[in-house]
């Protein structure tokens, strides 16, 4: 059954145990409705209010919300703060300095234990080290690390100076390393000699200097190079140091220079629909806020929860959820370098249990894909753990089919834990809508409902307000603390992808389609635009189709996503090439080529599922290429719509072939 026709038929109803209701954080629905009706009746009373009691300021604001340049929002504007003495110095006032911070878990199964002192400490150190070579306030910082306590420290080490980090995936290949570089327009780069994952070594550091060979690096002075694995490194003197060496001797407290609110924390890339990827600019202070309170309220943090959220810190989940939210809220929290299957299907598992995790954070395609991993191994099935500690879970990235909630409700919540499916993007800093685990009732495969203060709803093209029951465009009426602020040097492109006029220029556009059933619920009905999700990840299909046509034998390029049972969506591309439209053998080998190559220009994520090769591409009269009908063709559906607008339909059949 396809995930649609699974959503619109679910009626079961998960009401929450009285019991967590008795202890959450917030608790009974009459508690959200009453934050709710705060939240609407007077917003700005309502966020100041968050604002004050929740972060520590250096100066403390007098506005709140400055409208006057909408959609350029202004957050708390006139105060300022440090996100990282947030984050750290203010719980070793607390006296929270031995409650771990971090339990790091490496891909071979060892581990470490970070308290609040010692990770305060290492930031401090790193600070410094990288303030005596001269970095400030304003620079801009590639970090392109693997999953370490090192990126965090340096992603808290920025933030103590006011430098605006950009993570870069680790997965990205060399050629989107380089256009984030040159777009940010970073002057230091700080990366690893290799990552380790799933058994095996993966360079970093080599990749970092094919970026700086393709040119637009010169504005970079220094590359900092973490030592994980001690392998060979090509060197640069007086480019690259170790960032052991940039810490030794320096002091282990280090000055938190106050930053205005709004000052940039950091910028992360994410494909659009058209374009190069855009580089999203988060405020300091409105994304801390929301980041520490989201981890209160969705994830009912409490202080002897161990929290682990499974995402890479180059996603903003990673942002969000591991480097900045559980460290402002005081949390323990696992970070961890491997793949979940790796030694065998049952490494999630067998983490929980060992580091008594209370509340887990991951993605539906690590859960359909375990899934089908516990089938074959069955000695690594959930069941064969004691997963007692847990008692929350929740679930990010892409719609999660009401099949697979279920078996995660059962097999690894135990049918007591809440899932807390969260929806939410890049742009939008942290939680949108997701159940409150002491609140909600849960309907699997729904979001359910906005949080308090996030204004949701669904549209029609002109904005309007649809009926419920009816799909729309999703939509965020009302500005908040934790939104995108601007796309980096593109002010225009932010204010036409987001505010766009035709909805009347002051809603926010997700850029998703949803429903809402009559119970106010929110069903994701995925991207309304050329933007595909693959395994929880955002890849925009013009991306691929410029990766691909920039191959020296490809004429023409068309790229559209089809449903996949493990990663959700699965990329197929069209291509035509500049010789004649090869077959058999020769075919799959050119294919195997593009795929690579695609892999090389953004990175293994983005390569192909499929490649077809057709004589010509079906478009209009007027050379548009039809997406629509490509998408039918590729789920190998026959195409029923009307064609007679298509200068050549016969192609169809030629590109309903697989190879
Ligand atoms: C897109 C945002 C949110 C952090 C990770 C992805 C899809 C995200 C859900 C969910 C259905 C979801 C949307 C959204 N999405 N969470 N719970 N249910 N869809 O961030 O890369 O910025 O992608 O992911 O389509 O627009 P992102």
């Amino acid at each position: 059954m396809s995930t649609i026709d699974s959503v619109l038929t679910e009626n079961r109803v998960f009401p929450p145990a009285d019991a967590f209701v008795g202890q959450a954080n917030i608790s009974g629905r009459a508690a959200y409705d009453a934050m709710c009706a705060e939240a609407t009746n007077d917003p700005e009373n309502f966020w100041a209010r968050l604002a004050r009691e929740n972060l520590s300021w250096a100066t403390p604001f007098t506005r709140t919300l400055d409208e006057s340049q909408a959609p350029f929002y202004k957050w708390f504007d006139d105060g300022t703060l440090n996100v990282s003495w947030n984050c750290l110095d203010r719980h070793l006032e607390n006296g929270n300095a031995d409650k771990t911070a971090i339990i790091f878990e490496r891909d071979d199964g060892t581990s470490e234990r970070v308290t609040y002192r010692a990770l305060h400490a290492r930031v401090a150190q790193f600070a410094n080290g990288i303030a005596a070579l001269g970095y400030k306030k304003g620079d801009r910082a590639i970090i392109y690390l693997p999953m370490s306590i090192e990126a965090v420290v340096a992603m808290q080490a920025c933030a103590r100076l006011g430098v605006i980090h950009s993570v870069v995936f680790g997965g990205f290949s060399a050629k989107s390393l380089q256009e984030r570089i040159a777009d940010v327009g970073a002057t230091l780069v700080i990366t690893a000699d290799e990552q380790v994952r799933g058994g095996k070594t993966i360079p970093l550091k080599p990749a970092v200097d094919e970026a700086f060979s393709m040119g637009g690096c010169d504005a970079v002075t220094n590359v900092i190079v973490y030592r994980r694995t001690g392998g060979n490194v090509a060197w640069n003197e007086g480019r690259d140091r170790w960032m052991h060496d940039v810490t030794a001797g320096q002091p282990e407290t280090a000055p938190a220079v106050p930053v205005e609110a709004e000052h940039p924390l950091f910028i992360l890339y994410t494909s659009g629909s058209t374009g190069k990827p855009k580089g999203v600019q988060h405020a300091s202070a409105g994304f801390l806020l929301w980041a520490q309170l989201t981890v209160k309220w969705t994830f009912d943090l409490k202080p002897d929860d161990v929290f682990w959220c499974t995402a890479d810190v180059g996603w903003i989940t990673g942002h969000t959820y591991i480097a900045y939210g559980p460290l402002a809220a005081g949390a323990t929290q696992v970070i961890f370098e491997g793949v979940p299957t790796y030694p065998n299907a049952g490494r999630f598992w067998d983490m929980i249990a060992r580091h008594k995790v209370s509340i887990f954070y991951t993605a539906p395609t690590a859960i359909r894909s375990l899934i089908k991993a516990a089938d074959n191994q069955p000695d690594h099935h959930p069941d064969k753990y004691d997963l007692s500690s847990l008692r929350l879970i929740g679930s990010v990235g892409e719609p999660i089919n009401p099949e697979a909630w279920m078996w995660y409700y059962k097999n690894v919540g135990g049918e007591r834990c809440p899932i807390v499916d969260t929806w939410w993007q890049t742009e939008t800093g942290g939680h949108m809508i997701t159940p409150l685990p002491g609140v909600t009732p849960l309907k699997p495969g729904s979001c359910t409902l906005p949080l308090p203060g996030i204004a949701a709803a669904i549209v029609d093209e002109t904005g309007g307000d649809v009926e419920l029951g009816k799909g729309g465009f999703l939509v965020v009426k009302r500005p908040w603390p934790a939104m995108i602020r601007t796309i980096w040097g593109d002010p225009e492109r932010f204010k036409k992808s987001y505010y766009p006029e035709e909805l009347g220029g002051t809603y926010y556009l997700a850029g998703d389609g949803a429903n809402r059933d009559t119970d106010g619920y929110f069903w994701i009905m995925g991207r309304i635009d050329d933007v595909l999700n693959v395994s929880g990840h955002r890849l925009g299909t013009m991306e691929v189709e410029s990766a691909l046509v920039a191959h020296p034998l490809v004429a023409e390029a068309a790229v559209v996503g089809r449903p996949d049972d493990l990663t959700g969506e699965a990329v197929v591309a069209f291509v035509v090439l500049k010789q004649e439209r090869p077959d058999g053998e020769e075919a799959k080998a050119i294919a195997k080529t593009l795929r690579e190559w695609v892999g090389r220009e953004i990175g293994p994520i983005a390569k192909p599922k499929e490649i077809r090769f057709g004589d010509n591409l079906p478009k209009t009269r007027s050379g548009k290429i039809m997406r629509r009908l490509l998408r039918v063709v590729a789920k190998g559906e026959t195409v029923t719509q009307d064609v007679s607008t298509l200068e050549n339909p016969a192609i169809l059949d030629q590109l309903g072939k697989a190879l």
